[in-house]
């Protein structure tokens, strides 16, 4: 033990060693001329803010959405969409904001208009604002340090100091235009302590950070009562304002928001939160690309990227309000919708689980259960579809009506309504309800059934909009219910059905093998005897009626089937029991009806005899080592199964 301590800390201090010595390498004091020998070798040195950001991101990679890739052909209709690997284990369903964020960065550092507006990420609560932000932030972090004057206050580009009349011939020689002039606080130096003499000024070099207030400069919502802009742009120090004469930039104390994240970022956290007053300043800082200095200095040169957020209803009344028209013109808007995406929802769920304390066992599709139910409240409700299937169309799911693939355009479900994604439930709300379901745990497991009972109490506590609750309330009590049955259904026959898969198979290459012959009116060969024999018409109708399809409906069935699957064949692909949607639902409806009989007895506790208390025994086995239950997760919900799939008729 001692030795393994000892081990361990050995291990981290060479850590820390290695860590202290890359940082004093990247160390650097210079002067102008050695900051221009450098530039020469890499121009992105004096990149402007947007362009810093946006390289920052980037270079984390990009992954395309292949067109292969199921997400891609559903949800995005096949567009090769961009990811961006730097957002992409964080951030799930959210590719379309994220691209969006991303085209604006890529304009504004290219020093479109988009460089001079502030960028407004408008969402609900918790769809993910603040983090996204906090993300882009961190981003700088981890960037390349920057090279400014020594002791500005605002970190400035040394390029600054080069002399307005030597700019032409500067750009000509390097291909890059200077921006912006010197603040009130080098300009009062480079005159004092250097005698104006801008080659003897010292360049360093320093890092992004936000809790150093570096680069990154971040306005909390304000009390109008308290507002001052001294939060924005800094102030004068009243204790210098005896040591120097009257308006000597000795005296300012440039450490607001703006002044601190020059050349990052500057966030305001729920913008309109604030007076109109207070934005000006925001306005100016873009649009004019200076802000103002405290005391009666000049304008202060401004370079940054401004991330501003707010939820819809703030954005409404602000909108509302006429006199704030000039300030709307100045802003770029993202939504940020919740993710509409289930899978993906459920990934945020155990984004969120993971890096939480949380510990305990949640049994399978606790979490599905709970991502349904926040995308279906956040869906807006459609003729052409139940909710429950539009959802399913929205995660990119194949729909199967009467053994046949229904065809439901995404686009057209969407172009159907506007601003869906920004009501419903947030994630917080389900994570609360996540912790409310462990609290109530005696045995500390989370089980789908846990999970709906403790959503019914939260929305039954919470949501005080009568129609709102009903309408959640039926999918937790009704959509979810039978949703859930269905999945649990399968699942507790794949444990009871031994080799689930291989039977699967099998049913499938039957049913192949005799639709094939019945539909050329030839003879079925048998795999093994090779004897020929008529295609066993019965057989066929007992997987198609699991699916409902009667009469004439099943020579269509089996002609279809046959014909896609020698397509396929034909163009190389493998096919297997699941290649068809209809085909494979009705082979696994056959097989949950082979053990219908069965899983009613063996899930009932009181009627079991030994053989069946074994049988059950194994299930139970089956169901911890291969699908993830514990032993008291499984057994809740083969009793809610007992209680609800096979009532005693
Ligand atoms: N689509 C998403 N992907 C990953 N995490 C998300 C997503 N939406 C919300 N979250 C998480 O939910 C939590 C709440 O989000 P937050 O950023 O505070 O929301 P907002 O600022 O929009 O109110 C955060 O921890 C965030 O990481
Ligand atoms: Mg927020």
């Amino acid at each position: 033990m001692g030795i393994l301590m000892a081990n361990k800390t050995q291990k981290f201090l060479s850590s820390i060693k290695a860590h202290q010595e890359s940082k004093s390498d990247e160390k650097f004091r210079g002067m102008l001329s050695d900051y221009l020998k450098l530039l020469e070798e890499d121009q992105s040195i004096a990149s402007l803010a947007h362009k810093r950001l946006y390289r920052s991101i980037n270079i984390h990679g990009i992954t395309k959405l292949k067109e292969s890739d199921s997400r891609c052909q559903q949800i995005f209709n096949g567009e090769e969409l961009k990811t961006y690997n730097y957002f992409q284990s964080h951030f799930f369903g959210m590719e379309q904001s994220i691209k969006k964020i991303m085209r604006f960065l890529h304009s504004a550092s290219l020093k479109g208009e988009e460089s001079r507006q502030v960028l407004l990420l408008l969402g609900p609560v918790g769809a993910g604002k603040s983090a996204l932000v906090e993300h882009m932030k961190r981003a700088l972090e981890s960037a390349p340090d920057i090279y400014h004057i020594e002791k500005c206050p605002i970190r400035e580009e040394p390029l600054h100091l080069i002399p307005r009349s030597l700019r032409k011939e500067f750009k000509e020689t390097y291909g890059l235009a200077i921006e912006g002039d010197l603040c009130p606080v080098c300009r009062h130096r480079l005159l004092e302590e250097y005698d104006g003499d801008y080659m003897s000024v010292p360049v360093v070099k320093s890092s992004f950070s936000i809790r150093g207030r570096r680069g990154i400069g971040v306005v909390p919502p304000m009390d109008p009562n308290t507002q001052d802009t001294s939060i924005l742009i800094g102030s004068e120090d009243i204790s210098k304002l005896d040591l120097y004469p009257e308006d000597d930039p000795r005296a300012l104390s440039l450490n607001g928001a703006f002044n601190v994240g020059n050349r990052g970022i500057v966030e305001f956290v729920e913008v309109f939160k604030n007076e109109i007053e207070f934005l000006h300043t925001m306005i100016t800082a873009t649009q004019e690309k200076s802000v103002p200095s405290p005391g009666k200095q000049a304008m202060i040169y401004f370079d940054g990227v401004i991330l501003s957020h707010c939820n819809e209803a703030e954005w409404n009344k602000f909108k509302s309000e006429h006199t704030n028209e000039a300030i709307l013109d100045r802003i770029v808007r993202i939504n940020v919708p919740y993710c509409l995406e289930y899978t993906q929802e459920e990934k945020i769920y155990n984004k969120l689980l993971s890096i939480s304390d949380f510990d305990c066992h949640i049994a399978p599709h606790t979490l599905e259960v709970a991502s349904m139910f926040a995308v279906l409240s956040r869906l807006k409700p459609t003729n052409k579809v139940d909710s429950l299937t539009k959802m399913k169309i929205y995660n990119g799911e194949e729909i199967i009506e009467k053994g046949l693939i229904k065809k439901v355009d995404i686009n057209d479900l969407r172009e159907e309504v506007r601003d869906e994604g920004m009501t419903g439930v947030s994630t917080r709300f389900i994570m609360k309800a996540i912790d409310n379901a462990l609290a109530d745990s005696d045995k500390n497991i989370i089980t789908p059934i846990s999970m709906r009972d403790s959503l019914i109490k939260q929305v039954k506590e919470q949501i005080t909009n009568e129609e709102e609750r009903k309408r959640l309330l039926l999918f937790l009590q009704k959509t979810l219910h039978e949703e859930y049955l269905k999945i649990l259904e399968k699942e507790i026959t794949k444990a009871f059905v031994s080799a689930y898969e291989e039977q699967a198979e099998s049913l499938f290459n039957n049913y192949l093998d005799h639709a094939e012959a019945y539909v050329n009116a030839t003879k079925v060969k048998d795999r093994i005897t090779n004897e020929e024999m008529d295609p066993d018409n019965s057989f066929l109708v007992s997987i198609e009626e699991q699916i409902g399809i009667k009469g004439t409906a099943r020579d269509n069935f089996r002609a279809d089937i046959t014909s896609y699957m020698f397509a396929k064949l034909r163009r190389g692909d493998v096919i297997d029991w699941k290649a068809y949607g209809p085909l494979k639902e009705a082979i696994e409806n056959k097989l949950v009806a082979s053990v219908k009989e069965i899983s009613r007895i063996v899930t009932k506790s009181k009627s079991r005899d030994n053989k069946q208390q074994r049988k059950y025994g194994e299930m139970v086995a089956t169901l911890v080592e291969d699908y993830g239950y514990n032993e008291d997760s499984a057994e809740e919900v083969i009793k809610f199964a007992a209680n609800n799939l096979w009532r005693d008729s």
